[in-house]
């Protein structure tokens, strides 16, 4: 079954008919919230919101272990991550929706690995591609079948937040070959990864990096507040497609 985590702009998934919630305990505390599990068309699906239900987690302060366990423990197939960030390449306007390939993480402070304490053996797991590629070739494809434009590779700077980033930050993230930036997206990645969990990111746009275009003289997010809920309208559309959904009517013989 597909785990679906929804970031700002996507704290509900609409689509998803809600069969039952889930309090789950974890050997690493709570996660954002109930596990909400249900179906998209008939396809079995379960989703999260990370910064809780009525979004007062900050992104410095998110249990990603607990919330990627839960997933894993409820036997999640893959996790798509739904996240918006601010744009750093020049062609990256406000409502893009871009699946990145890459990250960088600035973040500190968090808790990153599963495998620490309780005699757990040290353990270093291959990150050299931090998205799985296949997931990646199914949201691309998804988008590709409702012509729904979505730029295909891009370096994603993590950012400790919760404020946004200086002008100057900025440019030294694009010295470093970053495209997009957000706060969430490690070590969200890795602990996927510990688990053995595909794990692919869905970014959506919702402002010009600071210093750059609109974002000249700082960052206006309740101007483009109207460009992120629209985008994330056809995030939904693509996860509906992704999941099997075709014209309400899930294929025969496809998993999620
Ligand atoms: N910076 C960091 N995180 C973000 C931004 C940004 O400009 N926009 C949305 N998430």
């Amino acid at each position: 079954m597909l785990a679906i985590i929804g970031g700002s702009g996507l704290t509900t998934l609409s689509n998803l008919d809600v069969s039952r919630r889930e309090v789950v305990r974890t050997p690493y505390g709570e996660p954002s919230g109930a596990l909400v599990f249900g179906q998209i068309c008939g396809r079995p699906a379960m989703f999260l919101p990370r910064h809780g239900y009525g979004h007062t987690i900050p992104p410095h302060m998110v249990n990603y272990r607990a919330n990627l366990w839960a997933l894993h423990h409820h036997r999640a197939t893959g996790v798509i991550s739904v996240a918006s960030v601010g744009g750093i390449r020049a062609d990256l306007q406000p409502g893009d929706i871009v699946i990145p390939d890459q990250i960088i993480d600035y973040t500190w402070g968090r808790k990153a690995t599963f495998f620490e304490g309780n005699g757990s053996p040290v353990t270093h797991v291959d990150f050299t591609e931090p998205y799985d590629r296949e997931l990646r070739t199914r949201i691309q494809e998804a988008g590709a079948a409702l012509g729904i434009e979505m730029k295909v590779g891009g370096v994603y700077a993590a950012t400790q937040g919760p404020r946004l980033e200086t002008a100057a930050e900025i440019n030294r993230l694009e010295r470093d070959g970053a495209d997009l930036v957000g706060m969430t997206g490690m070590p969200e990645a890795v602990l996927a990864r510990e688990l053995g969990l595909p794990y692919a990111a869905i970014s959506v746009v919702a402002n010009h990096a600071a210093g750059r275009g609109d974002s000249a003289n700082g960052i206006q997010f309740s101007s483009l507040e109207h460009v992120l809920h629209e985008a994330m309208g056809r995030v939904r559309s693509v996860i509906e497609r992704l999941v099997g959904c075709q014209n309400g009517t899930p294929p025969m013989g496809m998993s999620v």
